[in-house]
């Protein structure tokens, strides 16, 4: 399985609060069958401030113990939408995904459409690919999940948490995310990872269950393929631009 979305660099969010809570989220998700991890530290203007200097600098500490574990772990960011994302994706102040051009985006939960459709166009007229953090936690996808269709015919992905099919966040979050999944408009399943206690990583667990209720083919597509092409197109990328 690969992990596009988690908070498993020590020190630098809500996530992970030492250095030995990032070693032992590493050995749960390698326990657990996952393979490659995008670490996606927040940056949220005025919260979260996604200093690259203390990001890079435990990232690379967290590294070393991923490659002893036989894990591949890369750098990301999950970004609170804001109105100068574009300036800071291109000046590098944040990381895209791994390096390619997939955004990973998340918004206030009580984000109004036309808010999250300026964003989002906004981003792929620039050549990024959003990935909707977490779509099932906003009100606008709770109260009609259909619109999602929309944002995807524009280009964007979308990322359920793990915790959320599983019934963790309570059981609005839960029946939306049945209705997402039963429409087929999900792309990705994630862990969003904090902590080891109450935000830990239910990945194995969440597609044991998805792989009954939608087979095989289906959770591999959501825990596998779907985000493994964007570790992949990063380095398409990276072999396109080097040669
Ligand atoms: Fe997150």
């Amino acid at each position: 399985m690969v992990d596009i979305h988690c908070h498993l660099i020590y020190g630098v969010d809500d996530g992970a609060a030492s250095f030995d809570v990032s070693e032992t989220m590493l050995a749960d998700a390698a326990r657990q069958g996952i393979t490659d991890i995008i670490a996606t530290p927040h940056y949220r203007e005025g919260m979260f401030p996604y200093d690259v200097d203390t990001v890079l600098n435990n990232y690379y500490r967290v590294s070393e113990t991923a490659e002893r574990l036989g894990l591949r772990l890369f750098l990301g960011c999950e970004y609170h939408a804001d109105y100068d994302m574009l300036g800071n994706l291109r000046n590098k102040r944040v990381a895209t995904l791994a390096g390619s051009n997939y955004v990973l985006v998340e918004f206030s939960y009580t984000s109004s459409y036309i808010n999250v459709h300026n964003k989002i166009n906004e981003l792929i007229s620039e050549g990024y690919i959003p990935v909707i953090a977490h779509a099932e936690r906003y009100g606008i996808f709770q109260k009609d999940p259909g619109l999602l269709m929309q944002f995807r015919e524009m280009g964007a992905y979308v990322q359920l948490n793990a915790d959320s099919i599983l019934g963790t966040d309570g059981g609005t979050i839960r029946r939306t995310c049945k209705k997402i999944l039963k429409e087929d408009l999900a792309d990705i399943v994630a862990s969003d990872s904090h902590d080891m206690k109450e935000r830990r990583n239910r990945m194995y667990e969440c597609r044991k269950l998805l792989e009954k209720k939608l087979g095989n083919a289906n959770a591999n597509r959501l825990f596998e393929n779907v985000p493994r092409m964007i570790i992949r197109s990063a380095n398409e990328d990276y072999r396109r631009y080097s040669s």
